[in-house]
């Protein structure tokens, strides 16, 4: 298949931005499927009222059927073209983060098709605040379902290049904006069907900022076993090499690392370390890349996809990752680090 590649100058005014892809919404209007850049990472895009275009995004991805796609509408009112019974709780979190990079689990209403909600009698609905995605949703006229422009289990993709890897050929469209412009994790994902709301996927929407606009809200933490959300269920962003997450003080995390990767060497296994700045000269043998400053989450969020694509184009069979505090943001990043280490922990 031809894929067509457009870049956008995000800082074109938006009108100037949507005319720009008039293109690429003639694609989605005749049913194909369009990677666009978000604030979270790249979405495959697809109208959402459109059956067999979005079977197609499905294809691409090598994604299970079960696993159900977030619809992505322009703006907050378009809600009610998709959703219902929203309740007061869930609507003042809507105010208050949308656009941005946070997705509302809400419950269906009739016309929205089952290929979107995997049979479930909810929907996933966003409004990303990226100006290109904006830009393209309304330029498209419609909604648009979009998972994240990756093949099904591979980290997401948070630059162009990570689309065209994994894509191109099997797209019609990708829009290329540069790099993911917020946190470079997906969005945090929030069901607000019930009385008290619960976080199915946490994001840069952190537990404590959803709690001080509207008191407790739960945590599910049954992630990879029998989740509320499909997709959480499924390996993700899993590099070729098996990973390691090693916690504990800083220096005993240095000394296990350094002998785990001597005695990995003498085996004839290539290993690589994801480390902060701070202990860049503490390493002696593997790869090593950094990730940020220790307390700089922002930016090790950012880094991580990338870093975890990066070693895939080495020979690496082992990762060491030193693991973070777990809250806040930190929470975040080590939901997506445990499971591109399918749970291989070691806690010191
Ligand atoms: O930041 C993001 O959310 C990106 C950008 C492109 O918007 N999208 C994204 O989509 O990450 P995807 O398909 O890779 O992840 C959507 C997640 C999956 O874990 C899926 O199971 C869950 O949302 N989900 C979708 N609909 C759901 C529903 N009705 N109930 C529970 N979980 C749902
Ligand atoms: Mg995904």
């Amino acid at each position: 298949m031809d894929t067509k590649i457009i870049k956008i100058n995000r800082n074109h005014d938006f009108k100037d931005i949507k005319s720009q892809l008039k293109l690429f919404a003639d694609i989605i209007k005749s049913g194909g499927s369009v990677a666009f850049p978000t604030e979270t990472v790249y979405g495959l895009g697809a109208d959402a009222n459109n059956p067999e275009a979005i079977k197609k995004v499905f294809k691409a991805k090598g994604r299970p059927q079960d696993n159900p796609l977030i619809v992505h509408i322009k703006d907050k009112e378009d809600i009610y073209n998709w959703g219902k019974d929203f309740s007061d709780k869930g609507i003042k979190l809507m105010n208050k983060f949308w656009p941005g990079p946070i997705t509302f689990i809400v419950k269906k209403k009739a016309n929205v098709s089952s290929i979107i909600t995997g049979g479930l009698d909810t929907v996933a609905i966003r409004v990303p605040a990226d100006i290109i995605a904006r830009a393209f949703i309304s330029a498209s006229c419609t909604a648009l379902v979009a998972p994240s422009a990756n093949k099904s289990g591979r980290p997401s993709p948070t630059e162009f290049s990570h689309v065209n890897t994994d894509l191109f050929g099997e797209i019609e469209g990708i829009i290329d904006g540069g790099e993911s412009t917020y946190l470079g994790i997906e969005s945090t994902v929030v069901d607000i069907t019930e009385d008290i709301p619960i976080i199915l996927r946490p994001g840069s929407i952190t537990k404590e900022m959803i709690e001080s606009e509207i008191g407790f809200v739960k945590i599910d933490r049954n992630l990879s076993k029998k989740p509320k959300s499909p997709g959480m269920k499924y390996k993700h962003y899993a590099p070729n090499a098996d990973m390691v997450i090693v916690n504990g003080q800083d220096l005993d995390v240095i000394e296990y690392i350094n002998k785990s990767i001597e005695s990995d060497f003498k085996n004839n296994i290539i290993s690589g370390i994801i480390t902060f700045e701070e202990n860049k000269d503490e390493f002696k043998q593997g790869i090593i890349k950094y990730i940020g400053k220790f307390n700089d989450y922002e930016l090790i969020s950012r880094n991580l996809f990338k870093i975890l694509r990066e070693f895939n184009e080495t020979d690496v069979q082992k990762i060491y990752v030193q693991g973070l505090e777990n809250k806040g943001l930190g929470y975040s990043i080590m939901n997506r680090l445990n499971k591109a280490a399918g749970d291989n922990i070691i806690n010191l």
